[in-house]
């Protein structure tokens, strides 16, 4: 078998074979029932196309711009916090965003030091939540701003949902020897990814080095994770009041409703992802391929609109780049790829991606991806899901 895989369900076949039961699980993640995750999937395969058959170039543009920069496809890396998957983590993923010509999205519970990344990728975009005081969310962003980064993502959508019906992984606080031995049966099955770990030296350290106090340790995930859940939720003002802590372009993300993304125009945003935090949130909330064309309608000619969760092959890009995203970013899709192939496997990923959005742009009879249009998609009646528009403001 190649190393090379042709679709992310295939790069998500071999993640599962390579990684301990345990990692691949905290990947699919989802919550409760997984009502949104499915959602999420399935909605796309509702979507179909309306070809012409003649009258387009011999080559097709799929650059765009997004929060000021011209990347070569229309799909970002949204941030994850990618423990345990591969030694060479989000530096592996930053290097393969950059070798596509992409942002990368990195999340402040990620496994490697922001300095790394943008080394890595210097069109870094660095994701913050709500956490923590004021001037430790000042502080992060300081150091995020030194090392280059060149926009925030701000995360909103979080509701600490613990439970998911197929279970979810223990994952334990460190990696210490009572840990390693609870953990070696499932490690001892995936020695691939046991000798990956092996060659770098390294063990996973389950840490967020991104969050660690000026001078501190790197705190634990999970105690990272308690503080966030300390944290009460921001007001309009108080993201306002984010916003105006980085000067350069700003993402919130985890919008569904209408009256929100006017919101987060008005606390002057740049860009807003329409997304459920890939299912992993509050069960229930549509997949966001519904919730787009509302959103693009009301605010689309003021910020930039794109959306996250779902996306698994090109034709998914096209139909959300139809329906008025700007440009998509993806999650599980390069964590497969990472899982099965490292640096490599994201760089396949985006490939994947590449080829399917230029066929189906050639298929809809375009030349470039930023020509679709709601016409190009056939939308079944129902399909779409217009929240918040009479509570706008
Ligand atoms: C394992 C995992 C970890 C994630 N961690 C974060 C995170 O730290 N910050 C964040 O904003 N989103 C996080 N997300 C959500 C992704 O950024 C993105 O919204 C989602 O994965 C998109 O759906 P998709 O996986 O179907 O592409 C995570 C998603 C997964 C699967």
């Amino acid at each position: 078998m190649g190393a090379w895989f042709e679709t992310v369900a295939e790069a998500q076949r071999r993640a599962k074979k390579r990684l301990p039961p345990s990692v691949y699980s905290a990947l699919l993640a989802g919550s409760e029932k997984g009502l949104s995750y499915d959602d999420n999937l399935a909605a796309f395969g509702l979507l179909g196309f309306a070809p012409h058959v003649a009258g387009s170039s011999g080559t097709r543009d799929l650059s765009t711009t997004v929060m000021g920069q011209t990347i070569d496809l229309p799909v970002l890396i949204s941030p994850t916090g990618v423990q345990a998957v591969h030694p060479d983590g989000e530096v592996a993923v930053a290097r393969a965003a950059a070798a596509r010509g992409t942002l990368m999205g990195l999340s402040s519970f990620a496994s490697k030091p922001v300095e790394e990344v943008t080394a890595a990728n210097p069109r870094t975009l660095y994701q913050t939540y709500w956490m923590g005081d004021r001037d430790a969310m000042v502080r992060r962003l300081e150091r995020a701003r030194a090392a280059g980064c060149v926009g925030v993502i701000a995360t909103l959508d979080w509701s600490f949902a613990n439970g998911r019906d197929w279970g979810s992984p223990t994952i334990p606080e460190k990696l210490d020897l009572k840990a390693m031995l609870r953990f070696a049966p499932e490690g001892l099955r995936r020695p691939r990814w046991l000798a990956d770990f092996a060659r770098s030296g390294k063990l996973p350290d389950l840490t967020a080095p991104n969050l660690a106090a000026p001078g501190g340790p790197a705190p634990t995930f999970f105690a990272a994770y308690y503080e966030w859940m300390q944290t009460p939720p921001p007001s309009w003002d108080d993201v306002a009041w984010l916003r105006a802590q980085w000067d350069g372009p700003f993402m919130l993300k985890g919008i569904s409703r209408v009256d929100d993304a006017k919101r987060a125009v008005q606390a002057g945003a740049t860009a807003i992802s329409v997304s459920n935090h890939g299912g992993n949130n509050l069960d229930g909330t549509p997949a966001p391929i519904r919730a787009l064309p509302a959103v693009a309608d009301a605010v689309g000619h003021e910020i930039e609109v794109l959306l996250d969760g779902g996306i698994r092959r090109g034709g998914d890009v096209a139909k959300a780049l139809a329906l008025g995203a700007r440009a998509v970013m993806i999650g599980r899709a390069y964590l497969w790829g990472l899982a099965a192939n490292g640096q490599a496997g994201v760089e396949n990923v985006l490939d994947v991606l590449r080829g399917g959005l230029d066929s189906t742009v050639l298929g809809l009879g375009l030349s470039a991806a930023r020509d679709l249009r709601p016409d190009d998609v056939l939308v079944p009646p129902g399909f779409t899901r217009a929240l918040g528009v009479d509570a706008a403001p």
